[in-house]
């Protein structure tokens, strides 16, 4: 089940925390996989992790913000692994404080990641899969976007954003054959939660009981949020489009 051999994957943020799950998962399936992150280190020990349990990975150095850097890493993906067949767009960031406190820049910044980052990707390697009559597009948004998030507003509005545009890519893309699926999860154990609450105490907070607030009593695990990515990958879920999942043990219950 969810084979996925012969295929070209690339991850955004695919170094650490979801999307290095993501993208060891999608090896173990099979599938060739480019680790595309910001961090060349983290990407490169990612892929290593890859390559000594037997799969097939590169590291590509992508700045999802700027789009002739993902141009760049989408034309060295296909000349090393192929034409790609699976886009994960997982790369995000945030930090946690009161929408007062945020500042112009940090809007430009939270927006620039988490949603034109998304723009980027899709329109880089649209052209290839619409030329292949195929391809999965899995964008990575949150429980934020569907339910709000507290300290968390611009970042709520841009994972928003993207369940908005993934929809309309979907009926976009059907013609194409091309699905386009969105998966949220809700809090989930990566170094970016570590990173927001050494940030701000505010942050601690928030995130301090929320395991109790979870119906299923823990956070998530990156392999998690994995698992729905390979489904929405594969030959399985070819007839699902426009769609999304939370992956947060029932914290959230709509979309
Ligand atoms: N951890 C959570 O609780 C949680 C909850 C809901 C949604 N998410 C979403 O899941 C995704 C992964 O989150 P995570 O917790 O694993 O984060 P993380 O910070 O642990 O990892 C994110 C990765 O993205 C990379 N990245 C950041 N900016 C980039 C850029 N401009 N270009 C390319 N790569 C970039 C980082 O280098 C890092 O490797 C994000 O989209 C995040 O918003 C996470």
């Amino acid at each position: 089940m969810f084979e996925l051999t012969g295929k070209t994957a690339v991850v955004t943020g695919g170094a650490r925390g979801i999307g290095k799950a993501i993208s060891t998962t999608l090896a173990k399936q099979g599938a060739s996989v480019a680790v595309a992150d910001l961090n060349p280190r983290e990407a490169a020990d990612t892929v290593s992790v890859i390559k000594s349990a037997g799969g097939n990975a590169m590291a590509v150095e992508t700045d999802v913000t700027d789009l002739e850097s993902v141009k760049a890493a989408v034309k060295k993906v296909t000349e090393e692994l192929g034409a790609i067949d699976i886009l994960v767009n997982n790369a995000g960031w945030d930090r946690i404080m009161p929408f007062i406190k945020t500042t112009p820049d940090f809007w430009d910044k939270v927006i620039a990641i988490n949603y034109r980052g998304v723009l980027n990707t899709v329109y880089a390697v649209a052209e290839g899969m619409m030329a292949k009559n195929s391809g999965k597009i899995i964008n990575i948004s949150s429980d934020a976007a569907l339910v709000g998030s507290m300290g968390e507003a611009v970042y709520a509005g841009a994972k928003g954003a993207i369940v908005s545009f993934s929809k309309s890519m979907a009926r976009e893309f059907a013609r194409n054959k091309i699905n386009v699926n969105v998966v949220c999860p809700g809090p989930t154990e990566t170094p970016l939660i570590d990173d927001m609450k050494a940030a701000d105490d505010f942050a601690v907070k928030v995130l301090g009981n929320i395991d109790k607030a979870i119906p299923l009593k823990r956070l998530g695990r990156p392999e998690d949020i994995a698992a729905a990515v390979i489904f929405l990958a594969s030959d399985a879920a070819d007839y699902i489009t426009g769609q999304v999942l939370s992956v947060s043990g029932g914290l959230s219950m709509s979309s």
